[in-house]
């Protein structure tokens, strides 16, 4: 079921200084800052031959990295993405094997306009997990 990695999110304190670091130090490609007020992030698109690194840095009061980066003053992975060809057959496979599925466990639309889900870390190895629908 699992496909490609579409994704590695890292939490930063600081979004210009760690788009610096792939850009200027990496030589990577970089987006420009894109604010998600829904998802409570700002977020730069890392483009990279095979992924994508997602830098967020809280945008709003709200923001549901801030506790993260409260742990993590340095900042830190946030959680991986994999994409899936149906998001509910997903869902529902995972809710089988015992997972559980944050939030009301309907999709919600991501930071690429394609629905997603969250699983919770504790069930994926401590890794909070995102199923995207490619
Ligand atoms: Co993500």
């Amino acid at each position: 079921m699992i496909g490609r990695l579409n994704h590695v999110a890292i939490a930063v304190p600081d979004l210009d200084a760690a788009t610096a670091t792939y850009r200027d130090a990496l030589g990577a490609e970089v987006s420009a800052p894109q604010a998600e007020p829904d998802h409570g992030v700002t977020v730069v698109f890392v483009m990279l031959p095979n992924t994508k690194i997602e830098l967020l840095e809280p945008l709003g009061e709200e923001s549901p990295i801030a506790r993260f980066l409260e742990k993590n003053p340095n900042g830190g992975i946030h959680h991986v993405c994999y994409e899936v060809d149906d998001i509910i057959a997903a869902r529902d496979q995972m809710k089988a094997a015992g997972a559980r599925v944050l939030g009301d466990g309907e999709p919600k639309i991501g930071a690429h306009g394609k629905p997603v889900l969250f699983l919770h870390p504790k069930d994926f190895c401590g890794t909070l997990t995102e199923l995207e629908q490619a």
